[in-house]
């Protein structure tokens, strides 16, 4: 008996499990129980079929605190090396994003600063950003190359991005964004860039440093026609895609995206009815970054409506990034979804759990249900709304990764 102890239980917490079909899938004096690192109970504590001291080696009293699945942060460029504060300020001042990208500054002046930082000083950089994410409830983070822009600096990110993983004790995904900017060495040719990031792809994947692909499809970017070359790339390996899509201006990328079967569609604020309608049929999931709308003072919202009526799911993301959302916590991003974009906080919640793991082609994690990954987050609040209403703030009392603590 003693060999089939639960590892841990959880008892008195205001469970939302998210594994309903709408809302929250609240449990009220709910238990959650993990072994191995999974899932083995997820409801009331009055069904539970024994005392939880027979039933568990450690049981925790949440005294009626909320607690939810970790939360997954599919959409991040935290690996970097500088800052771009200078810029913002810039941009205070008047000077567009686009303007600053087109003078040479943006994307490629985290480029220079990336590629002068050796890999531990780029972890040393790096670590802090991922560490505020877990500390406010992330258990899985995605992180994309793109400010190497080379195969040497490509790679150093990516291998870097898996070592904060293991520092941190959580699983990072990592996508290739090598069609991120125009190097300075590419000046003039960007076909000939397409070319090199389609030679560099398998040789990063080889090396096991390549979980999914994406683009920047925009007039500072890369066309559709690069676009596709990329997924090409990928689809010859097997490798999910995703895309930087109709951020600034409607480039149909949304559409092509889902053309080629992609994750998601990130940004859309400019994708059109007929972008969504692809997406729709294509199981393409939204990922809205409302930070990056906040910092960049936008004012064309993504399509809500229009998700919703043609059953897009839609994750929300911090888009941690050093230009255009230096956001480092996911339940911030959570409260300018709903603040700016008037998302629900149950679609903010699920779309930071649930459909944020559908975004990263995750099938194991995002609710509280037996068999999943024991991925949980004990919140200093009763009420799940609180998660989207509090602005900034220490609500995590603690994080558990595959039943381990790691904040
Ligand atoms: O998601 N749009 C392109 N990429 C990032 C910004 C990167 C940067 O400005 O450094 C984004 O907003
Ligand atoms: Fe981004």
């Amino acid at each position: 008996m003693a060999a089939e102890r639960w590892d841990g239980l959880l008892v008195g917490a205001q469970l939302a499990t998210l594994d309903a079909i709408e809302g929250y899938g609240l449990v009220d004096a709910g238990a959650l129980g993990w072994r191995d690192g999974r899932i083995v109970y997820a409801g009331a504590v009055e069904a539970l079929p024994a005392p939880p001291d027979v039933l568990a080696h450690e049981v925790i009293d949440a005294g009626g605190d909320l607690v939810t699945p970790g939360l997954v942060d599919c959409h991040t460029h935290l690996v970097f090396a500088g800052s771009r504060a200078a810029e913002f300020e810039q941009r205070l001042m008047g000077a567009s994003y686009e303007a600053i990208a087109r003078a040479g500054g943006g994307i490629v002046s985290t480029v220079r600063a990336t590629r002068a930082a050796d890999a531990q000083a780029l972890l040393a950089e790096s670590l802090p950003r991922a560490r505020a994410l877990v500390a406010d409830g992330a258990t899985t983070l995605e992180v994309k190359s793109g400010y190497g822009l080379d195969f040497e600096n490509e790679r150093k990110m990516l291998r870097t991005a898996r070592e904060l993983g293991e520092t941190l004790g959580i699983p990072v995904r990592t996508t290739f964004l090598g069609a991120h900017a125009l190097p300075p060495e590419f000046a003039g040719d960007p076909d000939g860039y397409i070319d090199a990031v389609c030679d560099w792809l398998p040789r990063l994947h080889a090396e096991g440093l390549v979980d999914a692909v994406d683009a920047f499809c925009e007039r500072i970017g890369f066309t559709a026609a690069q676009t596709r070359r990329v997924f090409e790339a990928a689809r010859a390996l097997g490798l999910p895609v995703k895309l930087h899509a109709d951020q600034l201006s409607d480039g149909e990328g949304a559409a092509l995206v889902a053309e080629f079967g992609g994750l998601s569609a990130d940004h859309v604020e400019h994708t059109s009815e007929a972008g969504v309608r692809a997406m729709a049929a294509a199981g393409t999931v939204a990922v809205l970054l409302p930070g990056a709308f906040h910092v960049l003072r936008e004012t064309t919202l993504p399509p809500i409506d229009a998700f919703r009526e043609h059953g897009v799911p839609m994750a929300v993301a911090t888009d941690c990034n050093p230009g255009t959302s230096p956001l480092l916590s996911l339940r911030q991003a959570m409260q300018l979804a709903c603040t700016h974009f008037r998302l629900t906080p149950a679609e903010a919640l699920l779309g930071a759990t649930v459909h944020a793991a559908r975004a990263l082609g995750l099938d194991d994690r995002g609710a509280l249900r037996p068999g999943l990954r024991a991925d949980f987050v004990r919140w200093r609040v009763r009420e799940p709304a609180a998660l989207c209403y509090w602005l900034g703030g220490d609500l995590a009392a603690s994080v558990h990764c595959s039943g381990r603590r790691v904040a």
